[in-house]
C-alpha cells in the first residue's frame, strides 16, 4: 500500500488560496475537475433545482482545510465549510498539539438508526407490547422488505423495542422502535420507509392506530468517541508553563461538565468544527447537531460532550462522545460536486470511518477553544484575524501582509484607513 503523506503541512496559510487548492489536490490526488468544483462552487444551477423547491439562487461559504490530523495513525487532511474566522487555525493547532501525543484514538458503532413508531388507541397496552415482540422477527423482515440494496450491503433491520407512556396528555400510548443498519448512508429514508411499511403490521398487532413514522435523531447506538493526550511540554506558552495551561483546560472543562450555561458554549465550539465538516462533506447537519444536545441532556441536566484531565505530570487527555449519524452516500453527496470533492479529500472508506474523523474535529475544536480561553482569551486570535482580512481587502500583498496585520494589531488601529496607509507606505519602500 502506498505511504500516505503528512498532513503536517506547514505554513498553509502563507499560500494564495490557488496554491492551497492546488496542494491540496495533490494531496489528494484529485482529478482537476474534481479540484475545480472547490472553485466554483462545487453546485451547478441544475443540480441546485434538483435538491430543493423555488431555487433562485446558490449560496457560497469558504471552505479551508484543517492540517496536522492524524486519528488511528492515518492522517487526514479536513474540508471545513464555516463563515466564522478562526476555526480553521484552532483546529489545525489542536491536531498539532495532539499529534505531539500520539495522535488522536477514535472509534465508532455501527451505522445503527433508530426510528418510532407511535401507537395509540390500543385496548391493552401490556398485551399489544408483547406481542410486538413475539412478532419481532416477521417484522424485521417486512422492514427490510423496503432496502433490499442496503440488505445486500449487510444492513437492514436489526432489532425492534417497545416503549409504554401509559399516562400522557394524550392517553396511553406505545412507541416501537426500529433499529436499522444503514451501512454507509446516513439513512433517514431508508429508516422512514421501512417504518412507514411496518406501520400497517404494528396497527394490526396491537389493535392501535399508528400516528408519527419517523426517524429519531438521537441515534444513540451510532456513537462516536476520540481521545487524544497532550504532552506537558507541548502546552505551554511563552506566558505560562505547561502543567498550568493543562490546569487551566481541566478548571474550564469541569465548569462544562456541571454547568449547563458554560456547557452550551463549550459544546458549540465543539459543534464549530464538526459542523463544518457536515457542511463540506453534504451531511444534515441539523440532524447531527439535534442529536448531539440530545445526547448532551440524556441524565436530564444538559452537560458537556467533552472532558479533560491531567495525569500527574501534566499531560492532558481529552475525551469525547456523541451520536454521528452521517453518510458518505446517497443525501446531497450524490449531486454535490463540492462534497464530492471534500469526501475524496478525506479519503474515507466507510460513514463509521467519517464519523470518527467527525469526533476527532470535535475533540481538537474543543481542544483549540478552551486552550485560547485559558491563556490569552480568544479576542487575540479573533483580532489578528479580522486585521488580516482588513489587510488583504486594502490590497495587502502576501510580502507585505503580515507587516501591514503585526502593525495594526501593535497600534491597536485595525482600521481600513490604517490599512491602506500602511499599503501605500510598504508600496513606495519597495
Ligand atoms: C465560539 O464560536 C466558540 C467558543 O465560544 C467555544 C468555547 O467557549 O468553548 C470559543
Amino acid at each position: 500500500m502506498e505511504p500516505r503523506k503528512s498532513s503536517a503541512i506547514s505554513k498553509l496559510y502563507e499560500r494564495s488560496p490557488a496554491e492551497r487548492r492546488e496542494a491540496v489536490a495533490a494531496w489528494a490526488g484529485l482529478e482537476p475537475i474534481e479540484a475545480s468544483a472547490l472553485d466554483d462552487c462545487g453546485l451547478s444551477a441544475n443540480d441546485a433545482e434538483l435538491m430543493i423547491e423555488n431555487v433562485i439562487g446558490r449560496f457560497a461559504l469558504p471552505m479551508g482545510v484543517a492540517t496536522n490530523f492524524l486519528i488511528n495513525g492515518r492522517d487526514y487532511l479536513i474540508p471545513l465549510v464555516i463563515e466564522e474566522p478562526s476555526v480553521v487555525a484552532a483546529c489545525s493547532y489542536a491536531a498539532k498539539l495532539i499529534r505531539a501525543g500520539g495522535g488522536i484514538v477514535a472509534s465508532s458503532d455501527e451505522s445503527i438508526m433508530t426510528g418510532q413508531v407511535q401507537l395509540l388507541d390500543i385496548p391493552n397496552i401490556e398485551t399489544a407490547a408483547a406481542s410486538i415482540t413475539s412478532h419481532q422477527e416477521t417484522l424485521l423482515r417486512r422492514a427490510n422488505e423496503t432496502a433490499t440494496n442496503i440488505v445486500a450491503r449487510g444492513g437492514g433491520a436489526t432489532g425492534l423495542e417497545t416503549r409504554v407512556f401509559a399516562d400522557t396528555p394524550a392517553g396511553a400510548m406505545l412507541v416501537a422502535h426500529l433499529h436499522f443498519d444503514t451501512r454507509d448512508a446516513m439513512g433517514a429514508n431508508a429508516i422512514n420507509t421501512a417504518l412507514e411499511h411496518i406501520a400497517p403490521a404494528l396497527e394490526e398487532i396491537s389493535g392501535g392506530r399508528a400516528n408519527l413514522r419517523i426517524l429519531s435523531n438521537l441515534s444513540d447506538r451510532r456513537m462516536a468517541r476520540a481521545r487524544g493526550t497532550i504532552p506537558v511540554d507541548a502546552l505551554g506558552t511563552a506566558e505560562l508553563c505547561g502543567h498550568g495551561v493543562g490546569e487551566a483546560i481541566v478548571e474550564a472543562s469541569v465548569l462544562a461538565e456541571i454547568d449547563p450555561y458554560r456547557a452550551a458554549t463549550h459544546n458549540k465550539g465543539i459543534m464549530n468544527g464538526i459542523d463544518a465538516l457536515m457542511m463540506a462533506t453534504g451531511n444534515d447537519w441539523r440532524a447531527v447537531e439535534a442529536g448531539a444536545h440530545a445526547y448532551a441532556a440524556r441524565h436530564g441536566s444538559y452537560t458537556s460532550l467533552s472532558s479533560w484531565r491531567q495525569d500527574e505530570q501534566g499531560n492532558l487527555t481529552g475525551h469525547i462522545e456523541l451520536p454521528l449519524a452521517l453518510g458518505i452516500v446517497g443525501g446531497a453527496t450524490r449531486v454535490h460536486r463540492g462534497a464530492k470533492a471534500a469526501l475524496k479529500i478525506l479519503a474515507v472508506e466507510s460513514a463509521r470511518e467519517l464519523a470518527q474523523v467527525a469526533a476527532a474535529v470535535g475533540l481538537a475544536q474543543n481542544l483549540g477553544a478552551l486552550r485560547a480561553l485559558a491563556t490569552e482569551g480568544i479576542q487575540r486570535g479573533h483580532m489578528r484575524m479580522h486585521a488580516r482580512q482588513i489587510a488583504l481587502a486594502a490590497g495587502a500583498e502576501p510580502d507585505i501582509l503580515q507587516d501591514v496585520v503585526q502593525t495594526m494589531i501593535r497600534e491597536g488601529r485595525i482600521r481600513p484607513e490604517r490599512a491602506k496607509a500602511l499599503v501605500r507606505e510598504s508600496e513606495r519602500r519597495l
